[in-house]
């Protein structure tokens, strides 16, 4: 884990280059889009996108947001790891991990929200204590996700009795953010 890295909770300020990083970071200029639509909808609040900084840079970017579980016994609010970047000049160099670490551990201590979901590299989350969704009764909101790629994580508001479906807000469905395509 790198000591020069400080991650903390974005300042609205500091959205150009937090949007600027993540859209490097996946050499693909849509995230840019998922971020300004997840920016302008309801699923987006300020305290749930985080930055990674050297020095005053900003060298990585994450972004939570709400989303649903369709539980049995009711709609439970939970939340969306997407997406997450660090600048291509620096990648493989801890402060994904750091960024990802200090984030869950905030969210921990802060959110009434029990679980966080995310699609991503199967090998890379389940270091930070992501599990596949399917073990702890989870439905994927896609038949595009691989089910090795469809990882949640508990925070400390979780209860077994939380099972059902991951509902994505709506814009990750208008990006045609969701799962993969041929
Ligand atoms: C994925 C990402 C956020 C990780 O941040 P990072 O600072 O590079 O990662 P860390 O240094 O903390 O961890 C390194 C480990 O991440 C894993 N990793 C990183 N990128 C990976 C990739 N494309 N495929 C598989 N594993 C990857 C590896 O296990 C790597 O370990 P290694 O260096 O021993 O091979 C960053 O690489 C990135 O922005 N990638 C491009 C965008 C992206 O793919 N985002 C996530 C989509 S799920």
């Amino acid at each position: 884990m790198p000591t020069d890295v400080t991650v903390r909770v974005m300042r609205p300020d500091e959205w150009s280059a937090a949007r600027a990083v993540s859209v490097a970071a996946f050499e693909d200029p849509t995230i840019g889009a998922l971020l300004d639509g997840l920016r302008e909808s309801w699923s987006w609040e300020d305290a749930l996108s985080f930055v990674a900084l050297r020095g005053d840079e900003i060298v990585g970017h994450v972004v939570f947001s709400h989303a649903f579980l369709d539980a049995p016994q009711r709609i439970v609010d939970v939340l969306v790891l997407s997406p997450v970047g660090v600048r291509p000049d620096v990648q493989r160099d801890g402060i994904g991990s750091a960024l990802i670490t200090d984030a869950l551990r905030t969210l921990a201590a802060t959110r009434p929200e029990p679980l966080v979901f995310l699609e991503g590299i199967p090998s890379y989350y389940p270091r930070f204590g992501f599990r596949r969704g399917a073990e702890l009764g989870f439905t994927s909101p896609s038949v595009r996700i691989p089910p090795a790629a469809f990882m949640v994580y508990s925070l400390p508001a979780y209860e077994p009795w939380m099972t059902g479906a991951l509902v994505y807000p709506d814009v990750f469905w208008r990006q045609d953010a969701v799962g993969l395509r041929p």
